[in-house]
């Protein structure tokens, strides 16, 4: 989990895809976690949220619509239910068959690859600490002490307040859609190891406040390679991408 001579915090590796390689496989789907990998990325995000019965699984919308051939809330349909739809032929039909994992299935499969994961609980509204609370449990029933210990992400606090109560070890990140005046006394109270801003937010002086105020930096989504050599020359540890083949090479 090095890039080359360069220990990073957290077991970070520069590149991280997003959802898997969301423009080159369907998204949060296991063939795309693989992807990523192949792209030569180290590690991939995914976005958990919960079923009806409370099962943690890979799926970034409310809705099921843009990314299956089912239609409605994902949190009022039960694991069983969720597990008839195909996840893979509304991005090309060659991903026909693919499903919506579980966590612990996309979990696993990650790990098989050698892959770091960044969890981020996307709950739907009402369930930021329940869908958090089984994210864990999941986590901890199938990750692997040889890899890094995954790092839970949420733009909710709650979220992340039920994750530092359930794994006070787990490293928490939190992610930021704009520069919050209180971003250092929010990742304070709420434990954090990481800082995730989306990258059009950042500058130069940002990434280092960061840094002295003793967290990571991982920002997001970043598909410009020229944008990405700009945020690594900033200090920026790790960029989470839709297309690693794109990003890598700017890495030095
Ligand atoms: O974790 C980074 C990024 O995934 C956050 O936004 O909407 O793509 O989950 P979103
Ligand atoms: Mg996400």
């Amino acid at each position: 989990m090095k890039d080359a001579g360069v220990s990073l915090p957290l077991g970070l590796t520069r590149v991280a895809g997003h959802r898997g390689a969301k423009l080159r496989a369907p998204e949060n789907t296991i063939v795309s976690f693989r992807a990523a990998k192949r792209l030569g990325a180290g590690w991939v995000e995914l976005d958990a949220k919960l079923t009806r019965d409370g099962v943690p699984v890979v799926i970034h919308d409310q809705t099921l619509e843009r990314t299956t051939d089912g239609a409605g809330r994902v949190e009022s349909v039960t694991l069983k239910e969720i597990g008839w739809l195909d996840a893979g032929k509304w991005f090309a039909p060659e991903f026909a068959g693919e499903k919506v994992p579980t966590l612990a299935d996309a979990l696993k499969a990650i790990a098989a690859e050698g892959l770091g994961v960044n969890v981020e609980i996307k709950p739907c509204p009402g369930r930021e600490r329940d869908t958090a609370e089984a994210s864990i449990e999941v986590i901890r029933e199938v990750w692997p002490g040889t890899l890094p210990p995954p790092i839970i992400s949420s733009f909710q606090r709650a979220s992340l307040e039920a994750a530092k109560k359930a794994a006070p070890e787990l490293p928490r990140g939190l992610l930021l859609e704009t520069r919050e005046v209180d971003w250092r006394e929010t990742a304070q109270r709420l434990g954090c190891k990481a800082i995730h801003p989306k990258w059009s937010e950042l500058t130069a002086e940002w990434v280092q406040e960061i840094h002295k105020a003793g967290y990571a930096c991982v920002t997001w989504t970043v598909n410009d390679p020229a944008a990405a050599k700009r945020l690594l020359g900033w200090g920026v540890d790790c960029i989470i991408t839709d297309a690693p083949d794109l990003i890598v090479p700017v890495v030095s």
